[in-house]
């Protein structure tokens, strides 16, 4: 006969095979993340990985006096709100509204770490260790500060806050903040745990994570949201720690460390360090900015037809393809992939130029254009496309500015110099499609539309490809 502790035991052991298979459902699934192909099966396996770890973790943890967690009405009624509010949101989120979409979720994810620490504070015994405490107040600390910096950044992505806002002295305000923070942490886990200090560093860390945001220029808020992502996985990491919870430090090691490996990568990507990302108010005014045509002082734009457009590229060997952010709000993948098999049916050869930070998150290109079934090795990463401009016949520059932008290579005193860009303007011809003369994300005029081989198609891009495609069905 199997005793009471016995079967405990052997369920404690299912409990803990069933957190390695989500540990190893969670690696793999964000191993097939990389590439088009996998990722969204591997965004499924993950998804498995955690709800078993979360069933499991429901019905199979006893806590030391071999009780199990009960509360099943509260716990099951919280998912099934989560989920509806989740999936309807899911659903309903436009692509270019996905990176405040992913701001908030985070923010939540902050949050529910914040909760943790708040709750565990106050379940902790008087006799609980440094380490114990210093646990809960980092998880309260970088929770907090997550949440409200994330809530910040969607804020400022979806347009209801329109401006930066510096305060004076705001560097030396937030360091003394954080100072003030990391003081009061250490000062409670060396053996002063009172909870007015603990609420104390709770608010304050609300208040940094304000703080940190306010000021950060809205083109920049992709590399925050990462930023805070990070933030996010470390606090949730923190709370595995806590629990002895081998999954919950998986799961919140691997966001740790993905959100820093993203961050670093865009800011790579842009060529400036992630202090400037984060002091440097970059595209503040407005994040949708306004160009002013006056400023390329003898320059005159060249407007062209899509009756043009479409005989140049009948005539063309060669069309790259250079996608941005205009592409995705127009909606006009599908037609750029008409346009495509179009003119290779025609014996054009063409490709599409993709930038690591076009559109407004990493990858936005990629996912928009897979969306139409364009085949993927007809997507070339810019290191591999730059040389190929120069012996180009006609680049297609659709809703792209600021990844084209030659300003970036040869104006010092550009807000974007020294970002690498797609060597659009070496082409023969360049056409740009956008609605006007209005500037990109960073907020700043496109001297490339002033060039002698830059011709501009004005209109939305999905009217105007549509109109070129048949333009070209007529010839
Ligand atoms: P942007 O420079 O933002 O330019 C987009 C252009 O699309 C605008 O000039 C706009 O001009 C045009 N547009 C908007 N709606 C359109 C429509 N319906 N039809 C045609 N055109 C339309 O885009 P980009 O070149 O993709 O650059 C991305 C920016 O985001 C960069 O500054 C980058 O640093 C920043 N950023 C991106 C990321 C990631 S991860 N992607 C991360 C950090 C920063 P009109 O208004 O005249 O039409």
């Amino acid at each position: 006969m199997v005793d009471k502790s016995t079967t405990e035991m052997l369920q404690q052991y299912w409990l803990y095979l069933i957190y390695l298979l989500g540990s190893v459902f969670f690696i793999v699934g964000l191993k097939m993340l990389s590439g088009p192909k996998t990722a969204r099966n591997g965004n499924f396996l993950a998804a498995a990985g955690m709800t078993i770890a979360i069933l499991g973790t429901i019905f199979m943890h006893k806590n030391e006096d071999g009780e199990s967690i009960g509360n099943y009405g509260w716990i099951f009624g919280g998912i099934a709100i989560g989920t509806v509010v989740g999936w309807i949101s899911a659903k309903k989120v436009k692509m270019t509204a996905m990176p405040q979409m992913v701001s908030l979720f985070n923010g939540m994810g902050g949050a529910c770490a914040a909760l943790i620490s708040l709750v565990e504070f106050g379940h902790m015994h008087h006799d609980a260790s440094p380490a114990t405490i210093l646990t809960i107040v980092a998880g309260l600390v970088i929770g907090s500060i997550s949440f409200s910096g994330s809530i910040i950044a969607y804020a400022k992505l979806q347009e209801i806050m329109k401006k930066t806002f510096k305060l004076p002295a705001q560097n030396i305000l937030t360091i003394v903040l954080l100072l003030s923070i990391l003081g009061l942490s250490i000062y409670i886990a060396i053996g002063h745990p009172s909870a007015a200090l603990f609420y104390t560093v709770f608010v304050l860390s609300l208040l940094y994570g304000i703080l940190f945001v306010l000021p950060i220029g809205g083109a920049d808020m992709p590399v925050v949201i990462s930023l805070l992502n990070s933030f996010t996985g470390v606090a949730a990491a923190f709370g595995g720690f806590l629990y002895d919870n081998q999954v919950m430090l998986t799961g919140g090691i691997l966001v740790g460390s993905a959100g820093t490996l993203l961050t670093i990568l865009m800011c790579n990507a842009m060529n400036r360090s992630l202090t400037n990302v984060i002091f440097g108010s970059f595209g503040g005014g407005s994040s949708q900015g306004g160009g002013d045509a006056s400023s390329f002082a003898g320059g005159a734009v060249k407007s062209s037809t899509p009756s043009d457009v479409a005989i140049l590229m009948n005539y063309a060997q060669k069309v790259i393809v250079v996608p941005g952010y205009g592409l995705a709000v127009a909606q006009a993948q599908h037609v750029i992939h008409e346009l495509e098999a179009l003119l290779e049916g025609r014996g054009v050869e063409v490709k599409y130029a993709i930038h690591p930070v076009a559109g407004r998150m990493p990858g936005h290109m990629n996912v928009l254009l897979a969306e139409s079934n364009v085949a993927y090795d007809k997507l070339v990463e810019m290191e591999e496309i730059n040389d190929q401009f120069a012996t180009t016949d006609v680049v297609f520059v659709v809703g792209a500015n600021d990844v084209v932008n030659p300003a970036a290579r040869s104006n010092p005193a550009s807000p974007i110099y020294g970002m690498p860009i797609l060597n659009a303007d070496k082409a023969r011809t360049v056409i740009v499609s956008k609605r006007s003369m209005a500037a990109g994300y960073a907020g700043i005029d496109n001297e490339l539309f002033y060039y002698p081989n830059c011709l501009m198609l004005f209109g939305d891009a999905k009217d105007s490809i549509t109109k070129v495609v048949n333009e070209l069905k007529g010839m």
